[in-house]
């Protein structure tokens, strides 16, 4: 078993990268069996409702980080207990498209809600006691500048939320706040560099999750 999290900001390529692997996962990892997943929204159609809360309502861009940390927090607990837990308790494989790296780049750092440090830290040690023992969650973070990101965000179909709409130095904030996240919390987080081919991208992750199998 396994439990990993595909990290960066929007636009880095991260939705195509986990496409593919989930396409390849077969072939690259016969004996492996892998659940793919997301954050916020996984697990159960409850936690979905929280996304929906959190991206999608009308007034979702208005609301203070406090506010959307406790829905980010709430979902978390629910897809880990819905769905992570369980499916690591059978000796799969869990990959989830954004995890706790996300609450502090986006809340802590892009929304400059610096005061929730205490929480986060909190929540993270509830994570740790809910995972099965010995269990970890091992962080890849796709990094790309977000000028270059945010023009691939332009070029993509498919639903934006109100962060994607957010200016350049929120996105900025949201890319530092991933490096501190891997200085000051997760040492073991590894950053990608995101900015070559999506051939060349997806070489690098799947390398990464080999040694982490
Ligand atoms: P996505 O499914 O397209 O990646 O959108 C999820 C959005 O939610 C993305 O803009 C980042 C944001 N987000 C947070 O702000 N905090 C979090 O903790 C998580 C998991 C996601």
């Amino acid at each position: 078993m396994a439990f990993i999290a595909l990290e960066g900001g929007d636009g880095t390529g991260k939705t195509t990268q986990l496409r593919l692997l989930q396409e390849r996962w077969g072939d690259l990892f016969p004996n492996q069996e892998c659940i793919f997943t997301k954050e916020p929204g996984g697990g159960s159609s409850f936690s979905h409702k929280i996304r929906e809360l959190a991206l999608n309502d009308e007034h979702a861009g208005e609301a203070s980080p406090g506010a959307i940390f406790g829905l980010m927090v709430a979902s978390r607990l629910e897809h880990l207990d819905s769905l992570v837990v369980p499916a690591l308790n059978e000796g799969k494989v869990v990959i989830t498209d954004r995890f706790e790296a996300a609450t502090w780049a986006y809340q802590l750092s892009g929304q400059e809600g610096r005061y929730l440090a205490p929480l986060y830290h909190a929540h993270r040690e509830v994570i740790r006691e809910r995972l099965p023992e010995g269990q970890r969650v091992q962080v890849l973070i796709l990094d790309l500048d977000p000028e270059a990101a945010l023009g691939r965000l332009q070029i993509r179909d498919g639903e934006s939320n109100h962060f994607d709409l957010r200016t350049p130095e929120f996105h900025e904030r949201v890319r530092e706040g991933l490096r501190e996240y891997q200085s000051t919390i997760e040492p073991k987080a590894i950053f990608i560099d995101a900015s070559g081919s999506v051939e060349e991208v997806h070489q690098a992750v799947v390398e990464h999750i080999r040694t982490m199998l």
